[in-house]
């Protein structure tokens, strides 16, 4: 099918992936967008931090293991940053024309990381948010939730170079992971969560499933 010959939906359909750091949910991104691809339709895959040049050369700063005094509002503010920018030049233009955007992270994680890790006021957050994306939500967010303990396991068989991120300690990992199921809990129509441990097959079979009701 040419580029711009593609199944388009309406509105555009629009979905996050979210969760613990080595969660898998960049994976499954892959498959679904794989999939939904291979069926005609028009995708857009995005990642955050990141996601445009101006995005990229602010995830750059945000992961740099040097940028250890990076005070936890300036982190903050910096996603949002990134997010405000990704949003208008790519996810509002890809919903517009049709496409299904699948986003590998999206403001939850501000809530959870920034807001349930790092102690800053989630109500605070929240307004950043909607500045940040311009007020539009996913339509469907994956939490793939997995214990710290499981996740620092993946971690530590993984021989690579760890970002500022990965490198914080076990306890804020908790709080994040505990901080994305209380975002989940106060939003069940939109959340789905899904337990990180199961198979890759068996959680894709599921995205998959979850996603099919919107392409009907
Ligand atoms: P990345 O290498 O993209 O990790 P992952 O594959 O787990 O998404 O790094 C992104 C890191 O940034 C990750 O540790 C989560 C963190 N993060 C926040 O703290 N706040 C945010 O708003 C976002 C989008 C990410």
């Amino acid at each position: 099918m040419a580029k711009d010959k593609y199944s388009k939906i309406p509105g555009g359909l629009f979905i996050s992936f979210e969760g613990i750091d080595y969660c898998g949910k960049s994976t499954q991104v892959k498959l679904l967008a794989s999939r939904l691809g291979s069926e005609g339709y028009g995708i857009l895959v995005v990642r955050e931090p990141g996601g445009t040049q101006i995005s990229e050369k602010i995830r750059d700063i945000l992961l740099d293991n040097a940028n250890l005094k990076l005070a936890a509002e300036a982190e903050l503010l910096l996603y949002e940053a990134s997010r405000a920018q990704l949003t208008r030049e790519l996810i509002i233009p890809g919903k517009d024309a049709g496409k299904i955007v699948l986003s590998d992270r999206y403001f939850d994680s501000s809530t959870a990381y920034q807001g349930y890790g790092r102690g800053l006021d989630i109500e605070s957050i929240h307004k950043m948010n909607m500045i940040a994306s311009a007020g539009i939500k996913p339509d469907t967010t994956f939490l793939f939730d997995l214990p710290a303990e499981t996740a620092q396991t993946r971690y530590a068989s993984v021989p690579l170079f760890k970002d500022r991120l990965e490198e914080e300690k076990i306890d804020f990992h908790r709080r994040v992971r505990s901080g994305f199921l209380a975002i989940a809990a106060a939003e069940p129509f939109r959340f789905k969560i899904l337990d990180a441990d199961d198979d890759i097959e068996y959680i894709s079979g599921k995205i998959y499933t979850e996603i099919s009701q919107f392409l009907r």
